[in-house]
Parts: structure tokens; sequence; C-alpha cells
């Protein structure tokens, strides 16, 4: 099938789930400055979210398109690296000018997946597994302190009083901010959006989402470690 064989093709797969994951990112972001407003709001947010099937359903379809970026760009990777073969190590003046995230997408993304990896074992394996699992009862933490699978915001606090947790999730909110800056619009210009007007916008337009994105999750993060 072209759209997996081709090599224009995978790319427009791997365009297509980054938009997809983008859209999470805005909203999930918008969904968690909520915090820092209201506790009680926060946490009927994540009472909401977490305890039906639908939320389910919206996480398994969110997974696969983690999943499908994660396995496409590891396939296009080993495809440039074969396709360049000993020209692999040689850098030219023409690469030298090429932006440094672009040609680190790989590592930048492999940072954000196991930035996800600590991050869910944070708060999904907290708040939606357990209900999942059928377990409505209070968590008890390392230091003993109880909080329920729905108190998101009491997670919050619990994980980024730990300074270990803020420089993992800065080092992870830079990775990702890295990531997004050359994703987005790179995307957009396989998706064909590419006249070269447009493309300069949309690398601004990259530039200032992933700046709004990247801070609001880290306004959370300094929120929780002072809350
Ligand atoms: C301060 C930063 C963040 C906070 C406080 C936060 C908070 C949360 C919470 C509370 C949940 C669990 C929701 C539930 O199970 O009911 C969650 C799930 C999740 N988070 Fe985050 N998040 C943050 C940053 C991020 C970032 C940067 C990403 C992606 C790069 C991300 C990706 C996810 C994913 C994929 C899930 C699972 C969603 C689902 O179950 O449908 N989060 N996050």
């Amino acid at each position: 099938m072209w759209l997996t064989s081709s090599s224009v093709g995978r790319k427009l797969i791997m365009s297509i789930s980054g938009l997809f994951l983008i859209m999470f990112l805005a909203f999930h972001m918008s969904m968690n400055l909520v915090a820092i407003v209201s506790s009680e709001a926060y946490n009927a947010v994540c009472g909401f979210l977490g305890s039906n099937w639908y939320a389910v359903a919206g996480t398994a379809v969110l997974a696969a398109g983690v999943f499908v970026h994660f396995a496409y760009a590891i396939m296009l990777t080993l495809q440039n690296r074969k396709a360049r073969g000993e020209q692999r190590y040689a850098v030219s003046e023409n690469q030298k000018s090429v932006e440094w995230s672009s040609q680190n997408m790989f590592v930048l993304g492999a940072i954000v997946i196991i930035g996800l990896a600590i991050h869910l074992s944070h708060f999904w394996a907290h708040m939606m597994l357990p209900e999942l699992a059928g377990n409505e009862e209070l968590l008890l933490t390392a230091d003993g302190t109880t909080y329920a699978a729905t108190d998101g915001a009491g997670l919050i606090s619990y994980t980024f009083k730990n300074p270990i947790n803020v420089v993992l999730y800065v080092i992870w909110l830079v990775a990702l901010w890295f990531h997004l800056t050359h994703g987005m619009w790179s995307a957009i210009q396989t998706i064909g959006w590419n006249n070269k007007i447009w493309m300069c916008r949309w690398k601004l337009i990259s530039n200032i989402f992933a700046t709004v994105v990247c801070f609001g999750f880290m306004a959370v993060v300094v929120y929780g470690y002072f809350a």
C-alpha cells in the first residue's frame, strides 16, 4: 500500500499522527491549567475524564497515535540512514545551517517518550488504572499521605513537591519544546501547505504554540512545587 510502503506516505502518516498528538497537547495543557485556578474544578474534570468508557476509548486512540508516530519515526530514521550510507558522518556546510532540532528529532522524540513513561507512572497509574481495576479506594503514597484516584490536584502537589521530579519535568518539557518547534511546521509542510510565505508564518506559529504549551505545563509544575 502506497501510504505505508513509500517514503512520502510514511512521512504523511508521521505528520498526521504528530498533528493529532499536538491537538491532544493543547487540550491537556489547558485542562491542567485548571488546577492552578481551582483544585475542586480540576478534580471534577479528572473525575469526568477518568471514570467512563468514552475516556478509556479516548486513551486507546491516543495510545495508538503515540505508537504509530513512534513506530514510523524508527522506520523513517533507519530508512534515512540507509539512504545516506557512508555520508552519515560527513557534515557539509549546508547541513550545518539546518536547525539543530531538525537534525535531532529522533533523539528529542526518544526523550519525550521516556518522559511520557515516567509521567504516566506518576499520574495515569495512580488515577485511571486503579479506577479501571475497580479500585476507588484511597491511594497510599510513600510518605503515608492518602489521595483518592480522582484527586489529580493532590497528586500534582505530591509529585512536584519532589525536586527530582521538577528537574525531570523541566528536561522533558525543554525536549518537547524543541521537538514541537520543528515538528509542527514540518508536519504542515508535509501535508502540502508549503508555499514560501506560509512556511515563514507556520514556523512562527509553531514557535509560539510550542512556547505557550510548554510554559503552560511548566506553570503547573511550579504551582505544584509551591502548592
Ligand atoms: C505539568 C505537566 C502535566 C500534568 C500536571 C499532567 C497531568 C496528567 C494527569 C492528572 C493525567 C491523568 C488523567 C487521568 O487518568 O484521569 C495525565 C495523563 C496523561 N498525560 Fe499528562 N500532565 C502533564 C504533562 C503532560 C505532557 C507534557 C504530556 C505529553 C508529552 C502528557 C501526556 C499525558 C498522557 C498521554 C496521559 C494519558 C491520557 C489518558 O489517559 O487518556 N502529559 N496527565
